[in-house]
């Protein structure tokens, strides 16, 4: 693929050329190739210690690569730092707001950090508390704020300088749903209204899948698969329709059915793999009756990514995912 379209403008936001990162005799990420498109949402999802972080570190210039190459908006990550620094806004997977000040002057310091004039600076703070609602809490401390509250000023201060890519690492880690929903909403608005490329790390499955556009799995500092969600789930062959069964039943009856492409029987369940599976409920319980197969309920699924993950790498996200970490967050209450 060539960087450069017709209009001679670049087109990758960011591009990562196998990407190394060691500690000592760890290898947090281990040889990691991929392109972003400009205006893109990508994520990179995986279980703790798969290697996010680390990765984000050093395309947002904080860490030093062991080795490898990486551009952002264009500006080589080792040679360019500068540049990366000014083109990027960052939110933090750890919190990093100053609690003894209010949400206004961590902007302000923020802004001031990045030069910007009082003027463009003020206007700048008006818009990125609107969009994430939090005009009316701006003047109070931040040590007051609630977990969600916290979560939206970091993303409102990772937008005052407008930065053209966004790096968000675990937007919403251990955020109740409802804000997590907001915070979704805010990060689209962004991406189509202000055509940010936003780069996101996360371990929840349903974030990855509502909001990006591309999904990478991190695994053990690798990538193991990438491609759009929908992509991603089609690798699953099917949807899945389950019966709960009288036991013992001949699974043979379903595997005989050229439109039914896997039966799985366990204990009283049976599992088929089909294509269009809302469409061919009433064909399966069609299949059932004439074979005098009397069924206690029928559930239609369809892959997750989840399943997807476990198909390649042989376990869950979430089993070894943040769970214990969250917890931790909430125990010492630094996530309300
Ligand atoms: N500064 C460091 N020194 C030593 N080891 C590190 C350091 N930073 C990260 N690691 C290790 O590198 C690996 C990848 O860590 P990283 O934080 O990138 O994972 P992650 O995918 O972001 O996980 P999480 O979902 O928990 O945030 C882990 O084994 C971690 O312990
Ligand atoms: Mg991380």
């Amino acid at each position: 693929m060539n960087p450069i379209n017709q209009n001679n403008k670049y087109v990758f936001d960011i591009e990562v050329t196998a990407l190394v990162k060691r500690f000592k005799e760890v290898v947090a990420v281990n040889g990691v190739t991929f392109k972003v498109n400009s205006g893109e949402i990508f994520g990179l999802l995986g279980p703790n210690g798969a290697g996010k972080t680390t990765t984000i570190k050093m395309l947002t210039t904080l860490i030093e690569p062991t080795s490898g190459k990486a551009k952002v908006a264009n500006y080589d990550i080792g040679k360019d730092k500068s540049n990366v620094r000014k083109s990027i806004g960052i939110v933090f997977q750890d919190p990093s707001l100053d609690d003894k000040l209010t949400g206004r002057e961590n902007l302000v310091f923020h802004g001031m950090l990045y030069n910007l004039e009082s003027k463009v600076m003020s206007k700048r703070i008006s818009e990125v508390l609107k969009l994430v609602e939090l005009e009316d809490k701006a003047d109070i401390l931040v040590e007051n704020y609630s977990g969600g509250m916290k979560r939206r000023l970091e993303i409102a201060r990772g937008l005052m300088h407008q930065p053209k890519v966004i790096f968000l690492d675990e937007p919403t880690v251990g955020l109740d749903p409802q804000t997590r929903r907001k915070i979704w909403d805010y990060i689209i608005e962004l991406n189509k209204k202000h055509k940010t490329t936003i780069i996101l790390t996360t371990h929840y499955i349903e974030e990855a899948d509502f909001l990006c556009s591309r999904v990478a799995f991190v695994d053990h500092g690798r990538i193991v698969a990438l491609d759009t969600p929908e992509k991603l789930k089609n690798k699953m062959g099917g949807d899945i329709i389950s019966l709960k069964v009288d036991f013992p039943i001949n699974k043979n009856i379903f595997s005989k059915v050229k439109w039914i492409k896997n039966v799985k029987s366990l204990n009283d369940t049976l599992e088929l793999t089909v294509d269009d599976g809302e469409k061919k409920i009433l064909d399966v319980l069609d299949v059932a009756k004439k074979n005098g197969i009397k069924i206690h309920s029928v559930n239609l699924r369809k892959p997750s990514l989840e399943d997807v993950f476990i198909k390649i790498t042989g376990k869950g996200i979430r089993e070894e995912a943040g769970s214990f970490k969250d917890r931790m967050r909430m125990i010492h209450g630094r996530m309300r």
